[in-house]
Order: structure tokens, then sequence, then C-alpha cells
């Protein structure tokens, strides 16, 4: 074994142990990092009542990785721990849905495993639409899923937890459709965090040590073909631990919801001159769709976009919620992105990625 297949194997057995032997549920975190600070959504209230306690109980998750659209869809979640979100798709997804959920840890597989049955009834399924499998994050090719077999990958607060980052979004970018979608919640910081920060178990394990520098992730993200990463929500994290964050020598922690497409698109935004219209037809959203920060589309109002935001619209599975207008032939130049942000009290806050703007800035 090389250096750094060591260095791998050692991160997973020593993540193993964080949670299938000193966690037991969330009373044990000693941060506040792998927490949810934003109320749940009306939609997700609803259907975390008939999540069982248990399962709450060893929810680790730092954001809310449900992307609106999923009715007889296929999602994968990377590091599905106990199974909460997983249980919770299977419900946004429906009886003819597919969840698949991913995780290294025995104990948490066989913890879902477990909550199969009580969830099947809860949702009133003739069959379960969820199955556990246990495995590594790099290495999905392993799980003997079809390669462009999945419509959405969602996870949540797992992939600062890896070594190999670049072969979660490689494996993600071959199991993805054609015009599919990333969607996941992450702990990301606002520099790189010292080498003696990643190398302490404990502060790994509480999701923290080796959370993504953003901009590293742009550039993992744009290496394995996902050019223009999206942001959907982003707040600075309080850690609720003085002794660890003293140790982080002022880096700050943001948990923040990134969407990202199989798609060909630029690595910036051009200007196409086309336009969307929200065509007010989301369940449950009929006024407006978020696209992410910079994004948001009011009902019936004609929006100028950019060709990657033209390509996001008409080219996912979001396309019958939209009329794309222009057929984006001709080029006007770099696009200005002022044209088609849509203030909305509440989206800019406190966020790393309005600091540090990337790919579409807008
Ligand atoms: C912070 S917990 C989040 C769990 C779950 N997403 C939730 O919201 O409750 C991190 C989970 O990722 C799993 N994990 C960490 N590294 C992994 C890897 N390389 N491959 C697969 N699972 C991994 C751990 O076993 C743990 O269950």
């Amino acid at each position: 074994m090389n250096a750094k297949d060591q260095g791998l194997a050692q991160r997973i057995e020593e993540v193993q142990h964080y949670y299938g032997a000193t966690l037991n549920d969330k009373e044990d975190l000693a941060t506040n990092v792998c927490t949810v600070d934003e109320p749940p959504s009306e939609a997700i209230k609803a259907i975390l009542k008939k999540i069982h306690p248990e399962v709450q109980m060893r929810f680790y998750g730092c954001g809310a990785p449900f992307p609106p659209l999923l009715d007889g869809t296929t999602v994968l979640d990377l590091g599905c721990g106990g199974g909460r979100d997983c249980f919770i798709l299977s419900n946004l997804v429906g009886e003819h849905g597919h969840v698949i959920g991913v995780d290294a840890t025995a104990e948490q597989i066989e913890f879902a495993q477990r909550h199969i049955e009580y969830h099947r009834e809860a949702f009133g399924y003739d069959r379960s639409n969820v199955q556990f499998l246990q495995g590594r994050i790099e290495a999905l090719e392993q799980l003997n899923l079809a390669p462009e077999s999945i419509d959405v990958i969602v996870s949540n607060c797992v992939i600062n937890l890896s070594m190999a980052k670049s072969d979660v979004l490689k494996g993600m970018a071959s199991l993805l459709k054609q015009g599919g979608e990333i969607y996941f919640s992450d702990i990301f910081a606002d520099r790189r965090l010292a080498q003696e920060l990643r190398d302490d178990q404990q502060i790994v394990g509480e999701c923290i040590g080796d959370a993504l520098y953003y901009e590293d992730f742009i550039r993992l993200a744009r290496a394995a073909g996902f050019l223009d990463v999206r942001v959907v929500s982003s707040s600075l994290k309080a850690i609720n631990n003085p002794e660890i964050e003293a140790r982080l020598g002022g880096a700050k922690l943001y948990s923040m919801t990134l969407r990202l497409f199989k798609l060909a698109l630029e690595d910036g935004c051009e200007d196409y001159g086309q336009a969307a219209v929200y065509q007010g037809n989301l369940p449950g959203a009929p006024d407006r769709f978020v696209l992410d920060q910079g994004h948001v589309f009011d009902a019936g109002r004609v929006v100028p976009i950019c060709r990657n935001s033209a390509d996001m619209l008409s080219g996912s599975r979001y396309r019958g919620l939209f009329e794309v207008i222009g057929e984006g032939r001709r080029h006007y130049g770099v696009f200005a992105c002022g044209a088609e942000q849509v203030s909305s009290p509440g989206m800019a806050g406190a966020s790393m990625a309005a600091q540090v703007p990337s790919n579409c800035g807008c």
C-alpha cells in the first residue's frame, strides 16, 4: 500500500470509530458543527413527524439537502449515517422512486437497515423504496450501481471527512444521469486549515479538521467536470466549544448547500441573449423558484439569464418549470450578472460565497 492509500485507510478507520463507537447520538457531539441551525421547511416538518425518534437522534447533518421535484427519481445519499435523510427522501421520491444510502460505518448501516420497515409502514408503502449499502464514497464504482443511473446525489456533512474529495466528485460524475444534479450540504472553511487540525481525529470527526476550503472545492469540482457551482445557502457556523475554536486560529466555518449539474457548462457567465420565465408550477412554490442565492425567479417575470443558467433550467429535471426564451445561438459578450439578480430578503446574509464569488458570481 502506498502512503496515500495508507492515509486514506487510516482516515476511514478513524471515521468509522468516531461514528460507530464514540458517538451514540447527537448529544455526544463535542461541537455544534454537525447540527442544523435553520428550521426545516413546512413540508419537511410534516415528514419529520413520521421519522423514528431514534433515527432523529442519530442525525449529524449540517443542512437540508432536499431539492425540489423529486417524485419518481432515484436519489443517492453519500454518507447516509443512521438514515434520517434517506427516510425523508423516501417520502419525497414517492413509492415509485428509489433511495440508496451509502456509508462506510457498519454500525450506521445496520442501524439504518433496522428502521426500514418502520418507515415503510409510516409512509404507507407496499414495498420499501430505500436500501442501505456499506461502502466508501471515494470508491463508488465498487457499489455495482449502473453508470449514469442516478437522478440526484445528496449528502449531508460528509464530504468534508474525505481525504480524497476529488475521487468522490469523479465517482458522482460517473453515476449521475446527464442533466442530473448534485445537491449537498457541507462544512466549508474560509481558508486552508493547519495540518495539525487535519490530523486530529476528534476535530476531523466533528466535521472541522478537513473542512473544504471553498475555493479549493471549486477547483476540484471544475477538474471533475462541474464548471459552474451554485450556492443555494450559506451561513456562518457557531462552534460552541471554546477550546476547539481557539485552535482554529481565526478560520471561519460555513454550512453551505451547493448544487452542481452534470451538463456541458462553461466556467463563466456568457450572454447569449436568453431569458427565463418561471411558470409557477412547482408544487408548494407558486410565487418563486430559487435556483441559487443569486438566481431567484418570481413567477411570470421575464428574467435575463446567462447561458449556463439557461442550460440548467432547460437541461435538467426543472425543464418543465420554465419557459426559456432565446435559442442561444448568438453571443453578446460577458453576461452582466446584475441583470438577472433579484434581491431577496434573507438570502444575502453573512455568506462566504457572497464575499468570494466564484463561477457565476451573480
Ligand atoms: C457527520 S455524519 C453525517 C451522517 C448523515 N449524513 C446525517 O446527516 O446524519 C458523517 C457520516 O459519514 C460517514 N462517512 C465518513 N467518511 C466516509 C467515507 N469516506 N465513505 C463513506 N461514509 C463516510 C460516517 O460514517 C458518518 O456516518
